[in-house]
């Protein structure tokens, strides 16, 4: 039986599925809680709806493969219908986010900025007033002069740490690249800390998701609350 923290993932991820029409391209998040969007988009599926998906991720592709998903790229669609993703952290009010925990961030921010409308799923324990308050920025960066760029991270209020795997070796990304995760104090103006971010050469992406998403479901005990970007 799924723990309380699974079933609200389920539940969230199944209200998501929902919003999938036929026809559509839909960009496939990455992380426990685009799994569990997954898991009922393959449900769909067996049901008879037809979509293809632009995964976010090795990990994302696979599993909906294996559900019997269709999978397409940015060679056949120029745009996105739909893009169903999780995120570490969510602004009420805005619906900014932090997103990367999962080491995914660089594809979910190339298939967010193709899509039409991006819906984050999530529980409640991820809802906050500012971007930063638990949540670090995850930031993806060449393994090339990564020390370099940590220093100038330091230089905009960040700690940063290398991202490990649990055997301690340096996290490598789907595309070959590392992570940096950066504590910062709550960000008072996190847009403008994701351009400052970005402007450090050596940055391929940043973890801040600023006017991204429009709709947000957030599960908990109560059910799933739709938020929608103020
Ligand atoms: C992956 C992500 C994930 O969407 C984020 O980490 C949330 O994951 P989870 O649903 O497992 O809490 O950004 O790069």
């Amino acid at each position: 039986m799924d723990d309380p923290a699974q079933a609200l993932k389920r539940q969230v991820g199944a209200e998501a599925a929902r919003l999938v029409e036929d026809g559509m391209v839909v960009g496939l998040g990455t992380g426990s809680t685009a799994e569990c969007v997954i898991d009922s988009l393959g449900e769909r599926v067996r049901e008879g709806l037809r979509f293809v998906g632009i995964p976010t991720s090795k990990r994302s592709e696979a599993q909906a493969r294996a559900l019997g998903i269709a999978i397409a790229g940015f060679a056949d669609h120029a745009e996105i219908d739909l893009t169903i993703d999780g995120a570490d952290e969510i602004e009420r009010g805005t619906l900014n986010l932090v997103k990367g925990l999962g080491g995914a961030l660089l594809r979910e921010k190339i298939v967010a900025a193709s899509s039409k409308r991006m819906v984050v799923v999530a529980d409640h324990s991820k809802l906050v007033d500012r971007l930063g308050t638990h949540a670090p920025v995850p930031v993806e960066v060449s393994s090339f002069g990564w020390e370099s760029v940590a220093r100038q991270l330091g230089l905009l209020g960040a700690r940063p740490t290398p991202r490990r795997d649990r055997g301690g070796t340096l996290f490598v990304t789907d595309g070959g690249n590392m992570i940096l995760d950066c504590a910062f104090a709550p960000l008072d103006d996190p847009a403008d800390t994701e351009a400052a971010i970005r402007a450090i050469v050596g940055v391929l992406e940043c973890g801040l998701f600023i006017n991204r998403a429009v709709l947000a479901l957030v599960a908990s005990a109560d059910g799933v609350q739709r938020l929608e970007r103020e």
